[in-house]
């Protein structure tokens, strides 16, 4: 009797702990049935949901999120700059859109480089040298043609709006404005609307309003792509680029089209993830060191355990080599896909990973393979809708506020996305990237990103959508999202507050959230001769889970201002 009633206690007891501890694990975490958006800003998320709400899709929506972002995020959501989309259809059918920006055709190889073959690093991040063709208008209209159902004008009508009648500044808006005034002060284009007609500085509560900008949207929503690379839009950024010493001319304009492209697949523990293929580097690296893991990894992992960073870090730096080498347009260069990503090529690759010990990264190269040949500066958002179709997408001007150039009565910021070019290979970008031959400038290229929208599938269904802003932390960042659900079952809040890591091969050194991790954990690392560097925040991400009833869990990183609005 006393027994049965001991069992009986124990049972009680357990399953109100597990109850308790479902409750406090769901506690924070909102549940949405019919559609969500994650996303850098609240007026953005507030237009996806409007437009989800008057029945449109998730395609429509992330159009929307994407024209409300060159509004109210200057310094990142654009429409002078490019990016990718990844899309989910609720029939199971995945593609992917490359809206990056190009090189202009009078790009040359060494453009950035002095008459002693030194590298002008300026020239490529600041000023019109430094800005690629815009994608962002094209890749919109072609995801809306081919899969939205609203019409234009009404996807835009809240872009319009804000730009038009303006928006209250949040604090961290006006201080971004206030930290980038500088920059801006030097381009007459971007003081005209970015800097206090006064001169004072911008302080939370202003209303911020961008005619000129409201007008070129509308421009876009009446005639389309005409709207932005033809008539007036085009003359305007044709002239800010004679004024000002660029090279961006009416015929590369003209002749800018997105891409749609085959996603890049792989598989990890009963997911199936779609990814972004080059000119992105995200998807590849995330398929090698996904399998890389799966191939030198024990059967159990603890969650930032050292021995879990360890794998992980050695596994970005063997990746992050191929990458620089390997990687670049593959409208313009042959990359041999299929062995960098083999199993057998992973096995070999990591054949040198010791548990104990990191290898030091001059010791690793690129591999070889038989062929025949931070920051917050870009943003991420994700929409998922009621019918089950799912859309990533990761969009940039590259640095804060792109290349500073404002098109003087277009009212928009053109990116400084040439940076992303191999200036002169063997030389480091502004993210310390150091790439090569393939990447190097060539007219009508795009340039390697990092960007990495993704989206995870089990069982047929749509469980993960995500990606974010760091430059190469975006992919090591978005990787590590999907493996805190994937491999340790947390929830979107859980996975995307969790402490992050980045390793990215050259220069040599682990990045870790330094609050985040314990000194007996940094200490190990250390003893296996990580050279460890603490720092505040690795990239920003936001992501969408889907339970297995589907049920849809926005999460916007806290480490930033982002936003999550689903109904
Ligand atoms: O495409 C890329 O990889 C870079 N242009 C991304 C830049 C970026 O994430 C800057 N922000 N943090």
């Amino acid at each position: 009797m006393h027994i049965v009633f001991k069992a009986l206690f124990l049972l009680i007891l357990s399953a109100t702990s597990i109850q308790t501890a479902l409750q406090a694990q769901t506690g924070l975490l909102k549940t949405y049935e019919n559609g969500v958006i994650s996303s850098a800003d609240e007026h953005a998320s507030a237009a996806g949901l409007e437009i989800l709400k008057q029945g449109g899709n998730a395609i429509d929506a992330a159009v929307a999120v994407q024209f409300v972002l060159a509004v109210t995020l200057p310094r990142a959501g654009n429409i002078g700059g490019g990016g990718f989309m990844v899309i989910r259809l609720a029939d199971g059918n995945v593609t992917t859109l490359d809206f990056r920006e190009k090189a202009p055709n009078a790009a040359t190889r060494n453009m950035y480089l002095d008459e002693d073959g030194e590298y002008q690093s300026e020239k490529s991040k600041i000023g019109p040298l430094a800005a690629g063709v815009p994608g962002t208008v094209d890749g919109m209209i072609s995801a809306l043609e081919r899969y939205g159902t609203l019409p234009l004008e009404i996807v835009m009508e809240p872009a319009i709006r804000l730009a038009g009648e303006g928006y209250r500044l949040s604090h961290s808006q006006a201080r971004s404005l206030n930290n980038a005034s500088d920059r801006l002060q030097q381009f007459e284009g971007s003081k005209q609307i970015f800097i206090k007609s006064n001169g004072t500085e911008w302080k939370e509560g202003d209303r911020f309003i961008q005619r000129d900008l409201a007008e070129t949207l509308n421009r876009i929503a009446t005639t389309g792509r005409r709207g932005f690379y033809a008539g007036l839009t085009a003359r305007l950024i044709v002239n800010e680029m004679q004024r000002t010493g660029g090279i961006m001319t009416m015929r590369d304009l003209r002749e800018y089209r997105s891409v749609w492209r085959e996603p890049l697949k792989t598989e990890f523990n009963g997911y199936e993830l779609y990814m972004m293929p080059p000119p992105s580097s995200g998807g590849f690296v995330m398929d090698q060191v996904l399998k890389m893991i799966e191939t030198a990894g024990p059967d159990t992992l603890e969650f930032n355990s050292a021995e879990y960073v360890h794998l992980l870090a050695e596994a970005f730096r063997r990746s992050f080599a191929d990458r620089n080498y390997w990687l670049g347009d593959p409208d313009f260069v042959d990359i041999p896909m299929g062995d960098l990503t083999g199993l057998n090529y992973i096995k070999e690759r990591m054949g040198d990973f010791q548990t104990d010990h990191a290898t030091l990264s001059e010791d690793i190269s690129h591999g070889r393979v038989n062929i025949t040949q931070e920051s917050s500066e870009t943003t991420h958002f994700n929409v998922s809708d009621r019918h089950g179709n799912s859309v990533a997408v990761n969009t940039t001007l590259n640095g804060s506020f792109g290349s500073f150039v404002t098109v003087t009565g277009a009212g928009f910021l053109l990116n400084n996305e040439m940076d992303d070019f191999s200036a002169k290979p063997g030389t480091p970008n502004m993210f310390g990237l150091i790439g090569a031959e393939a990447n190097a400038i060539e007219p009508g290229k795009r340039m390697l990103s990092s960007m990495s929208p993704t989206i995870a599938v089990k069982d047929g269904k749509t469980r993960f959508i995500g990606g974010g802003a760091g430059g190469p932390r975006i992919i090591t960042a978005t990787l590590q999202n999907f493996l805190n659900m994937a491999l340790f079952d947390m929830n979107a809040e859980q996975a995307i507050a969790a402490p992050r890591i980045h390793h990215q091969w050259l220069p040599d050194r682990l990045l870790v959230e330094g609050l985040f991790f314990s000194a007996d954990t940094i200490h190990l690392l250390e003893e296996k001769g990580h050279h460890i560097q603490r720092i505040g925040n690795i990239a920003l991400i936001h992501t969408i889970m889907m339970d297995e009833n589907g049920l849809m869990h926005g999460a916007a990183d806290p480490r930033g201002n982002g936003s999550v609005k689903g109904y």
